[in-house]
């Protein structure tokens, strides 16, 4: 695809109407009038009845913008899917960093899933496994008959693993790993069958039962990295110069090393942002949560995703790698409407330039949180968002939620009882908002 002369470098885009925004989303994406109209309409009942059992409505959640983001030499705008405040704002902001030192670099470290099957019932580990190894060949036949597509779409079954366990609570067992290709889609699916599908060959050749057959989430074998530099001068700021800076996000870097309590923190941030790409894109976002902590905790202790240092010349350095089982194609990629056009708007053309954009953006949220953590902390952009949110279930029209809003962070009162009183001072024209002792805590 030739790309146009364009950057996802948008200054001040936080300050444009909803009306602005989607206009030049638009004309970045050349989104067609319909597939604006799914930005704000969403799911169809009838579709959703389609999607999920027992249907009774939908669920809205906020799509925002993410700008700034340069992945390998490539601009994009990021669709993000998030009911919490300032994930999107610090994405983009640390993206604009990430930017000034060139971008992300991204390489994903390999293509394939993993389907499980599990063999108990065996004589011998050893023999089942000697017998797997010489059925390698066939049993890959078998599975790439079973789903002739993805050998047509330039994937399929690759090698077969096997592993023993001699000892666990419910005897000796062996697990047959089947490693699939699945291109441009997330697989689950396409796994699970082959799963099932292999089981009765599996039976025949170690002479065992099968009983689990299904995919692992812990796809190490799709994994992709992500590093980027951060020049230490942007990062100056609340009273400090960017060495100082540095020096606080890698002691910050340093706990989440080698603390679970704070690692769990920690990637939780990385993954507010992951997932809110997951989600605006329709993937199965609790697949990356569960494939993103089984890889923390790979080293025996589970730790930070991300890695941080200071460079030669004295700038940031942060790299991430992460497991990152998305797809392009299949499930709600593309029958839900808004992940569609969350599609069109990315313009990724293959799944693992996806998982790439994703993992950058997990990146940029963790040094977004980093920074914030250790300069000026996290509660004064949240509080006010936060504000807004309370001003907003109070029932404040958008002109009078900013009135709601300044008073609440003026008396530092932000409390939905509070919201609701200044929201009826407002309205009932006396003029005077009187601050009120906070009753509720
Ligand atoms: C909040 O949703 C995420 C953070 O707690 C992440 C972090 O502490 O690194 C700000």
């Amino acid at each position: 695809m030739t790309e146009p002369d364009r950057s996802s470098r948008i200054s001040g885009f936080h300050t444009w109407t909803v009306a602005q925004r989607q206009q030049a989303v638009q004309e970045w994406a050349a989104l067609r009038p319909e597939e604006i109209a799914a930005l704000e309409s969403g799911l169809s009942l009838l579709r959703a009845d389609k999607m999920i059992e027992n249907v009774i409505g939908q669920h809205a959640l906020p799509l925002g913008i993410a700008t700034n983001f340069l992945v390998n030499g490539r601009d994009y705008l990021v669709p993000m899917v998030i009911e919490e405040p300032s994930v999107v704002a610090g994405a983009s902001f640390a993206a604009r960093l990430f930017r000034a030192g060139g971008g992300f670099k991204c390489q994903s470290l390999g293509r394939e899933m993993i389907a499980q099957i599990q063999v108990l019932d065996l004589d011998s580990l050893e023999e089942a496994q000697k017998q797997l190894r010489e059925a390698e060949a066939r049993i890959l036949r078998r599975a790439n008959f079973l789903q002739p597509g993805m050998m047509a779409r330039g994937g399929g079954a690759k090698s077969l693993e096997v592993r023993v366990f001699p000892e666990t609570p419910a005897g000796p067992m062996l697990i047959v790993h089947v490693l699939v290709d699945t291109v441009d889609a997330m697989g689950a699916n396409a796994l699970n069958s082959i799963a099932e599908g292999l089981a009765p060959m599996v039976e025949e050749v170690t002479g065992g039962r099968v009983n689990l057959r299904i995919l692992s989430n812990l796809s190490d074998r799709r994994m992709v990295r992500v590093e980027g530099r951060v020049p230490a001068e942007t990062l100056a700021g609340n009273g400090l110069d960017g060495q100082q800076v540095i020096r606080h996000i890698l002691e910050a870097a340093a706990l989440a090393e080698v603390d679970p309590y704070r690692a769990a923190t920690h990637n939780k941030g990385i993954m507010n942002g992951m997932d809110a790409v997951a989600i605006a894109t329709g993937n199965d976002w609790r697949a990356l949560e569960a494939g993103a902590h089984a890889c923390a905790a790979r080293p025996g202790r589970y730790t930070s995703l991300t890695r941080w240092q200071e460079t030669e010349n004295g700038d940031l350095a942060g790299s991430l790698e992460v497991p990152l089982a998305v797809g392009i194609v299949g499930g709600a990629t593309q029958s839900h409407p808004t992940a569609r056009v969350a599609l069109r708007i990315l313009g990724v053309e293959t799944a693992a330039e996806l998982a790439q954009v994703i993992a950058a953006v997990g990146l940029a949220q963790n040094l977004a949180a980093l920074r914030a953590l250790t300069t000026e902390g996290i509660q004064r952009g949240h509080m006010a968002l936060h504000a807004r949110q309370m001003a907003i279930a109070a029932g404040a029209r958008p002109d009078e939620a900013d009135i709601v809003v300044d008073q609440m962070v003026k008396e530092q009162d932000i409390r939905p009882q509070r919201a609701r009183d200044v929201l009826d001072a407002l309205r009932s024209h006396s003029g005077a908002i009187h601050p009120m002792e906070n009753t509720d805590q």
